[in-house]
């Protein structure tokens, strides 16, 4: 077992729906634990760079509109195998595909209102990270 960190985002649509605790408990009983958190309301410049990867894709100008629509929940999660198990947690990128259970099946709407983020390897975690926290804004928990 590998002790990783992951960055997790709670998407507008989530904290709309007033779903931040829920998705909080399903972290915190899966065994993950938060050791960095914040709330920010990105805008568009954010939202581009952090989806960088994805520009000229056809969903990234309606993906970087909906991340910037409301609030979103930023966090560090850590914990062995971190990155895999959130993603296992949140389920397949569309919500039609995912296995019941997982946090998209449960509260996710579509594709574009899919509710939560997650690295999706250690390189990404590692800039997905530094990209909203300083290392002095993280916790770790041991
Ligand atoms: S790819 O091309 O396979 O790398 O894309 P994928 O990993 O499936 O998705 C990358 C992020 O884009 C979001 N996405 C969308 N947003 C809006 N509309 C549509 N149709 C759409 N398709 C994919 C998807 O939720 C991913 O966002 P994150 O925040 O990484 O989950």
């Amino acid at each position: 077992m590998t002790t990783e960190r992951t960055l997790s985002i709670i998407k507008p649509d989530a904290v709309q729906r007033n779903l931040i605790g829920a998705i909080y408990q399903r972290i915190e009983t899966t065994g993950l634990k938060v050791v960095a958190a914040k709330m920010l309301h990105l805008d568009a410049a954010k939202a581009q760079g952090f989806y960088a990867e994805h520009e000229g894709k056809p969903f990234y100008d309606g993906l970087v509109e909906f991340m910037t629509s409301g609030p979103v929940m930023v966090q560090v999660l850590e914990g062995d195998n971190a990155i895999a198990r959130y993603r296992e947690l949140m389920g397949k990128t569309n919500p039609e595909e995912a296995a019941c259970g997982t946090i998209r099946a449960d509260y996710a709407e579509s594709m574009r209102f899919n509710s939560v983020h997650g690295s999706d390897s250690p390189a990404s975690a590692a800039r997905e990270i530094a990209y909203f926290f300083a290392d002095d804004e993280i916790c770790p928990r041991g």
